[in-house]
């Protein structure tokens, strides 16, 4: 991982072979699914490093020792509808127990900024870690209203999860919200005429779920 100041970008091997076969125009909508998936695995691997441990002490069939585990705050995973729900299931092998909140904004085609039409949080939320997943940060106006929406339910340990984000999505969140923690698996050229990321992958929801 390459890190600056709570902005990590992924140069794992296996994270960046499966972003190339993600972004090949020919890879299919059921390939393309299982793709996002372990991706968003590879990824809440690296993002989960930090999480807090505990020695507990545990049985072993041999004697009794002093083992870690994950303790205190409790995660909830928060896609942003529809394309971050391709990563859900990912993020959900690693901590089956955690709690699934949903926001729904979609972007508008003419102004690019994001339109709100379905959120739901788990609550109380004040004392979990917040995985908020989305494959892309375009222009990064989806992942802002996001965090502001998370923020103003009372989450506070907010890590963002993108497979592919702009230099200017980047840019906007962390300005935004510098205390959010941003993962990142690649960090792409620029933003063309129409906001979408270059070379990018195209419209991830419309690849995730088959629709166009
Ligand atoms: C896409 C993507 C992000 C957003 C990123 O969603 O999944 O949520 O665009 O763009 P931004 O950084 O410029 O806000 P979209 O609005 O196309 O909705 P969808 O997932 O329902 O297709
Ligand atoms: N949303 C997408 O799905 N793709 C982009 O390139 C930008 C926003």
């Amino acid at each position: 991982m390459n890190n600056t100041e709570n902005i990590f970008y992924m140069d794992h091997p296996l994270i960046q072979h499966k972003i190339s076969m993600l972004r090949d125009k020919r890879t299919g909508t059921n390939e393309f699914r299982k793709l996002v998936e372990e991706i968003a695995v590879l990824m809440g691997y690296e993002a989960f490093r930090d999480l807090p441990v505990e020695k507990a002490e545990i049985e072993t069939p041999m004697e009794v020792c002093q083992s870690y585990m994950i303790t205190g705050k409790k995660l909830a995973v928060v896609p942003i509808l529809r394309a971050g729900l391709g990563m859900v299931n990912g993020i959900l092998t690693l901590v089956p127990s955690a709690k699934v909140g949903h926001i729904g904004l979609c972007r508008n085609h003419e102004t690019h900024e994001p339109e709100e039409y379905y959120c739901k949080l788990p609550s109380p939320i004040e004392e979990r870690t917040i995985a908020a997943l989305d494959p892309m940060l375009a222009t990064g106006g989806s992942a802002v209203a996001a965090v502001d929406f998370i923020k103003a339910h009372g989450g506070r340990q907010i890590k963002f999860l993108c497979i592919i984000a702009a230099p200017e999505g980047v840019e906007r969140l962390h300005k935004a919200h510098p205390d959010v923690q941003i993962y990142c698996g690649c960090l792409d050229r620029c933003l063309n005429e129409d906001a979408y990321i270059c070379p990018g992958l195209g419209d991830a929801g419309d690849r995730i779920f088959g629709t166009k």
